[in-house]
């Protein structure tokens, strides 16, 4: 851990800020494009000098990648330093840099295994660091000041980006490059924050960090799980092929409702019983995907993923197994967290 306080009286709280790459820490390579991950913590810290009046930050390089290359090693040694930190009795919250793509996951993930009450807000941009009008420095700044919002404490881990602070179990990224991209379909946000005033709205939904049993311990190696995107004309071929690979959990990203064609239905039905998690979610960005309406989820095995969009409910099944196969116990959790 780099232990950089910046010049800030010793009276402000102290976050700990770790940085793991992303656009926000992204450079223009030339032209249009750009290199995520090239800035440094510290970089990212010095470019918003006003960060001085709201807290005593220190700084750690966790990872330097762009967020498509998140997996799940770097998801538990994120967990173990984020663990760590907070663990000090005087940080008073975690602000995360992240790259946006895979950000919802990350924030999840979090979500469960990190065992504390403290503020833990992840934090990207859309824009580079070297772009004109970036929002990084601006969602940094306001990333902070959530996070040392004095109410902010046992919300669970937050997102904030644009102006807005999402829950991790509500956020999807939705647009390819707009600022506007983060939605909270189901739940809505957690609140919002301009220019470092924190305005909060509602407590977190479900259970999460220091209540999710997720968080007892640090977290094991996960099991492999799959995501398969349903479509007019599904076949049974990646189902097969997953089943085949060593999957022990997939997830369907059904069509409506968590459907999916009869020979799909078919291979996972096959695959639950060749000892294969199989969880329904939707495509569709919104909604509940519910057990036992078209699909007979009771006698197949299936277990629904609720409000989780495909990327959560992967997140969760992970963790699931690792305590479980019952499909009933499977499907606890998924109406638990
Ligand atoms: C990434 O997810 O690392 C690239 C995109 C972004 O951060 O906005």
């Amino acid at each position: 851990m780099m232990l950089n306080p910046m010049s800030s009286p010793a009276s402000l709280p102290r976050i700990h800020l770790l940085a793991t790459g992303g656009t926000i820490a992204g450079a223009h390579t030339g032209g249009r494009s750009y290199a995520a991950a090239t800035l440094t913590a510290e970089a990212l810290v010095a470019a918003v000098p006003q960060l001085a009046g709201l807290a005593r930050i220190t700084t750690e390089q966790v990872a330097g990648i762009a967020s498509q290359d998140m997996d799940e090693q770097v998801w538990r040694q994120l967990a173990a330093r984020t663990q760590a930190a907070l663990d000090e009795p005087a940080v008073t919250g975690a602000v995360i840099t992240h790259g946006t793509d895979t950000m919802e996951e990350t924030a999840y993930f979090l979500n469960l295994v990190l065992r504390t009450a403290k503020p833990v807000v992840l934090v990207g941009a859309m824009r580079p660091a070297t772009a004109i009008s970036a929002d990084g420095p601006m969602n940094l700044y306001n990333a902070v000041a959530a996070a040392v919002h004095p109410a902010a404490a046992g919300r669970g881990v937050l997102v904030v980006a644009n102006d807005e602070i999402h829950f991790a179990r509500e956020i999807a990224k939705t647009n390819t490059t707009q600022l506007a991209t983060f939605r909270s379909p189901n739940r809505g946000l957690a609140g919002l924050v301009n220019t470092g005033r924190v305005h909060w709205f509602g407590p977190a939904p479900r259970r999460h960090t220091a209540g999710s049993e997720f968080a007892a311990a640090p977290p094991g190696a996960l099991p492999p799980v799959e995501i398969i995107h349903a479509h007019a004309g599904m076949g049974r071929t990646l189902i097969d092929a997953a089943v085949r690979a060593g999957a022990q959990g997939l997830v369907i990203a059904g069509v409506g409702n968590g459907n999916l064609a009869a020979s799909a239905l078919a291979a996972g039905r096959e695959a639950v019983r060749a000892g294969v998690a199989v969880v329904r979610s939707s495509r569709t960005g919104g909604g509940v995907v519910e057990r036992d309406i078209e699909v007979d989820d009771s006698a197949a095995g299936f277990i629904a993923a609720e409000e989780l969009n495909p990327q959560k409910a992967r997140v969760l099944l992970m963790l699931g197994l690792t305590r479980t196969r019952d499909p009933a116990a499977l499907q606890a959790l998924f109406t638990t967290y």
